[in-house]
């Protein structure tokens, strides 16, 4: 049976990215045979949060957000990252056959230099720590967003180089993409990746006032409504479509592409995003605060999950060191 494994860090509130790009799938995939684990990342938050109780909150809302959202912790693992210090062993492991130049190839590393962040160590090894996540859980498929693609790909590198070192110790894993591109790279309110770290994201589980405020600062032009557009170039048309059956996206890009007198506006857009996100998440909003209001259920979850995860990346950190002379 195969293991599918993925992790989110708890550096905010979930947006809509993190739901179309992965959570949607993890939840789905509970439904195929294989053993199942989702975990909050908060080592990996580490590398920017300064903030103890905030990171603490975050990680209790992303348990909230999977659990509203319809994860059955019976069928999947869920956990905390840290609540497996296994995981920080083998990243040292990896961290010994791990070549500086993999790491400085990182685009998500680059990136952030290039946006003026100063970076610290736990950022520039951040790949080494996300490949032992991976690897510490046998995992098969890792369903992540494609930005996650070059991180899945490094950890399939590192892998391989530590069994050629050592022998067969960890599985080659494959990464797992949306079969929507649309869904695979969700654009944020300016147009650029949805992205905590870039403030354009849009939460989950905004509603009223702050949902219409952050809906009406999806980038638009100044072109009239009755002016024929190109749809797939629209970011509210992309957002509002992740959610519309394809009749009905179907129905708004032919009324955008025709123009003309009758065809709908920024304004028509944005509305309809409104109600369609308030009416895909209202039952899990619900349920969300329910879980919040009393941790019992959500503290009980993790803690299960943490012992049957770190019964599974015990056994494989074992097998590492014994290979590699450390037993
Ligand atoms: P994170 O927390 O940035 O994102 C969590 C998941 O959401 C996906 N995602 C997106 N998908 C589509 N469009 C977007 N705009 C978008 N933004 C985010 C991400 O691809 C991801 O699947 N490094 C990881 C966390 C991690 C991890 C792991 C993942 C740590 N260890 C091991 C998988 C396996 C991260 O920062 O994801």
């Amino acid at each position: 049976m195969p293991t599918i494994l993925s992790g989110i860090q708890p550096t905010g509130r979930p947006h809509l990215g993190n739901y179309f790009g992965a959570i949607r799938h993890h939840i789905a995939a509970t439904a195929e045979p294989g053993e199942h684990f989702y975990f909050i990342a908060d080592y990996h938050a580490l590398t920017s949060s300064r903030d103890p109780a905030g990171l603490r909150a975050n990680v209790v809302d992303v348990a909230a957000t999977y659990l509203a959202l319809g994860l059955d912790p019976e069928r999947a693992v869920l956990f905390r990252q840290s609540d497996v210090p296994e995981v920080t062993e083998i990243t040292w492991l990896l961290a010994c056959v791990t070549g500086m130049g993999l790491l400085e190839r990182a685009h998500s590393f680059k990136d952030k230099l290039a946006h003026g962040l100063k970076p610290n160590v736990g950022l520039f090894t951040y790949p080494i720590l996300m490949a032992a996540d991976i690897l510490a859980y046998d995992s098969d498929f890792v369903p992540v967003g494609r930005d996650q693609v070059q991180h899945l790909e490094m950890a399939q590198d590192m892998a391989g180089y530590f069994n050629s070192a050592f022998g067969e110790v960890f599985k080659r894993p494959e990464p797992r993409l949306p079969e929507s591109e649309r869904e695979a790279k969700v654009p944020g309110l300016d147009g650029q990746k949805m992205s905590k770290s870039y403030g354009n994201d849009l939460w989950i589980f905004a509603e009223g006032k702050e949902l219409k405020s952050r809906i009406n600062q999806v980038v638009t032009d100044s072109r009239a409504p009755e002016e024929p557009k190109d749809p797939s170039g629209l970011v509210l048309f992309e957002l509002l479509s992740l959610f519309l059956d394809p009749a009905e996206q179907a129905h708004w890009a032919e009324r955008l592409r025709r123009g003309g007198p009758g065809a709908p506006g920024y304004g028509h857009l944005k509305a309809r995003l409104a109600e369609a996100m308030d009416a895909a998440f209202q039952p899990a909003r619900q349920r969300r605060r329910e879980l919040l209001a009393d941790r019992g259920e959500l503290e009980r979850v993790l803690t299960r999950g943490a012992e049957r995860a770190r019964s599974r990346a015990r056994a494989v950190r074992d097998r590492a060191l014994s290979a590699c002379g450390l037993r």
